[in-house]
């Protein structure tokens, strides 16, 4: 993690995660999040969602490659459906956590000004200082989706760690 202590400074109420398609890597830390706030008894208390910068996938559940890979750590992305990222999502949520560099000037090409703070990358959270961006995994074999579901899982851990450590000092 990388400077816990500037990164946020209180626990956010909504995360919405985003990528391009909403179909690999943003519904993945999207049912991944959900699942580990469930372990941690804090699912009532934050809102999850995920979206895309493009709207090429609307209405489609996550790609059968990455279910697959998710399935093998005992989590379902059966109930996601593929969204494009809104206007009003600036709005409504607290945190915004691009999945690649790219999403993150996408999302801030089109951010109000004043609400553009709630963008960060999502691998702002990972223990690995030197990681920006999660890999496309999308024109790849199935071991990059197993990549980057190990990579999600890492740097999801991470923020519940750091979530828990913000209710610590509220
Ligand atoms: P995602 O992956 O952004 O992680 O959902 C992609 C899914 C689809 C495409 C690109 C990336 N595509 O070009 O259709």
């Amino acid at each position: 993690m990388r400077s816990p202590d500037t990164t946020l400074e209180k626990k956010p109420a909504s995360i919405l995660f985003v990528c391009l398609g909403n179909i690999c890597r943003s519904p993945t830390a999207h049912g991944v999040f959900e699942h580990q706030l469930k372990k941690a008894d804090l699912h009532t208390s934050i809102r999850i969602d995920s979206a895309g910068t493009g709207a090429y996938h609307v209405g489609e559940l996550p790609d059968s490659r990455m279910r697959a890979s998710a399935r093998q750590h005992g989590i379902s992305l059966e109930h996601i459906r593929a969204r494009a990222v809104h206007e009003s999502d600036f709005e409504e949520f607290d945190l915004i956590l691009a999945m690649d560099e790219s999403n993150f000037s996408d999302l801030m090409a089109i951010c109000p000004e004043h609400l553009q703070h709630k963008i960060r990358l999502f691998l702002d959270f990972s223990r690995h200082a030197e990681l920006q961006s999660v890999p496309d995994p999308y024109f790849g074999d199935q071991d990059g989706f197993d990549h980057v579901m190990r990579l999600i899982t890492e740097t999801c851990e991470n923020l519940i760690a750091y979530i828990r450590m913000l209710n610590d000092k509220i």
